[in-house]
């Protein structure tokens, strides 16, 4: 009886657990990497900071956040953000969109993917 009992516990924390631990496998590396981005940034869609909201960035074209004053230059760049052109962007922002008010890069390419695979979650 008790044993039953046990077992069940057991099953239920096993099964609660799996799913966190797969969760904390997947997404941390990105997520890690932009503690740095978001200092100014919010991927809450609408809410802005220094920076605009990266929610659903990615697909984006840029300049697009509502309600967000963007620099001239990015107002006038052009931009769709995707894999290759947020690849350079954030090598170099001054690169792609120059005149940017946006200074900070990642100059390491994991860390690059890997925030980037992070902003094509953010919906
Ligand atoms: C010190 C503040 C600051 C930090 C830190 C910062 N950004 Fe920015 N970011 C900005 C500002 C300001 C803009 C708007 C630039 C403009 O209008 O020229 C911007 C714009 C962007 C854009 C273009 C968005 C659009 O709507 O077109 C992307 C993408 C972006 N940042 C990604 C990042 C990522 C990824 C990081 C982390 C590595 C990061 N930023 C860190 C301030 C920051």
């Amino acid at each position: 009886m008790l044993g039953r009992y046990l077992a069940l516990v057991v099953g239920a924390i096993a099964a609660a657990g799996l799913p966190a631990r797969a969760q904390a496998e997947e997404a941390p590396a990105g997520q890690h990497d932009f503690s740095r981005c978001a200092a100014c940034h919010s991927t809450e869609p609408g809410k802005n900071g220094v920076g605009p909201s990266l929610a659903g960035v990615v697909g984006r074209s840029s300049g697009g956040a509502p309600d967000y004053s963007y620099s001239t230059a990015m107002k006038n760049a052009h931009v769709t953000w995707d894999a290759a052109t947020l690849d350079r962007f954030l090598a170099n922002p001054q690169s792609v969109v120059r005149g940017t008010k946006m200074f900070v890069n990642i100059p390491d390419e994991t860390a690059r993917g890997n925030v980037i695979a992070y902003l094509a979650t953010l919906k």
